[in-house]
């Protein structure tokens, strides 16, 4: 990032995260009738009640806790927290049975209605965007074995220093963010950059229990996707490089063998750079 321009902030990004969480999702509502509400409710209360009691929690700590729920909130940082600590299992129960693709969390830098690409794209970047060019190339099939013509590929990722578009100041809306149709035969060729590991915000509240717990704050390197067409099962997955520090240990607990790139050495307009094969299966509804 140039001198003198801002430093993406946690609070900058937790309220962003907020506002578009509220924009979004956050009316769709549930239907959940009042004894699956009771049940639960009951039930995240005994396990934190257990909890009390198994550690002897102080009145201090206890205060602790009120302050910290009460900052995460005033902050906007509760989809940045949720989206690390909790979403995961929510993916893992709604999609461990699913066939096709493999899915993971979706975290809280999507954003709708990125600039539509064709099959064979090029996402939206600076003049010069730092970070090696990689090529991601595959086709859309169903899991009855057909090709998906103009299946929609939403794609989205950090910059080469851990940056996103729209949550972080000083960079372009869509930079790093398009909504590519696949081609007649399911395929696709995108060409973005390949992106840094990622550290989520840890100078807000987040950042403050990772470093009283003595824990580390970063995601491996990894592009986002949402794969979908009519009459099949929409795909939210990421997708990872080998290799990375991360990969073992991620914060958000994202990431599944099946979900690692193999990317080889190729020329990429002219210039060197990376180009990985994914493809990827939506289940026929
Ligand atoms: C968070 C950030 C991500 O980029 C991601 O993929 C998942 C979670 C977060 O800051 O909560
Ligand atoms: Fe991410």
């Amino acid at each position: 990032m140039p001198d003198g321009e801002a430093l993406p902030t946690a609070a900058a990004a937790g309220a962003n995260a907020t506002a578009h969480f509220r924009a979004d999702k956050a009316a769709a509502g549930t239907g959940a009738s009042p004894e699956r509400v009771s049940a639960i409710a009951k039930e995240v209360l005994a396990a934190v009640h257990a909890t009390i009691r198994k550690h002897n929690v102080t009145y201090d700590e206890y205060n602790a806790l009120k302050a910290w729920l009460i900052s995460v909130g005033e902050t906007g940082e509760w989809p940045l927290a949720l989206d690390v600590w909790v979403e995961h299992v929510v993916e893992e129960v709604n999609y461990a049975q699913r066939p096709g693709s493999t899915g993971t969390i979706e975290g809280p830098f999507y954003i709708p209605n990125a600039p539509t690409l064709p099959s064979d794209a090029k996402l939206p970047m600076r003049e010069g965007e730092k970070g090696t060019p990689l090529v991601l190339k595959g086709t859309v099939t169903g899991t009855d074995g057909k090709p998906i013509p103009g299946a929609t590929l939403e794609i989205w990722s950090a910059d080469a220093d851990g940056y996103y578009s729209s949550f972080a100041p000083s960079m372009p809306e869509f930079n790093l963010r398009g909504t590519v149709s696949a081609a007649p035969d399911g395929a696709f060729r995108i060409h973005t950059i390949r992106p840094a590991p990622y550290q989520i915000p840890t100078d807000g509240p987040c950042g403050a229990l990772i470093r009283a717990a003595g824990w580390h704050a970063w995601r491996p390197a990894h592009l986002h996707l949402k794969v979908h067409a009519p009459g099949y099962g929409a795909l939210t997955t990421q997708l990872y490089f080998p290799g990375d520090p991360h990969n073992g240990d991620d914060v958000a607990s994202a990431v599944k063998p099946a979900l690692m790139l193999d990317p080889k050495p190729a020329k990429v307009d002219g210039g060197e750079g990376l180009e990985a094969l994914y493809d990827f299966v939506l289940q026929k509804l």
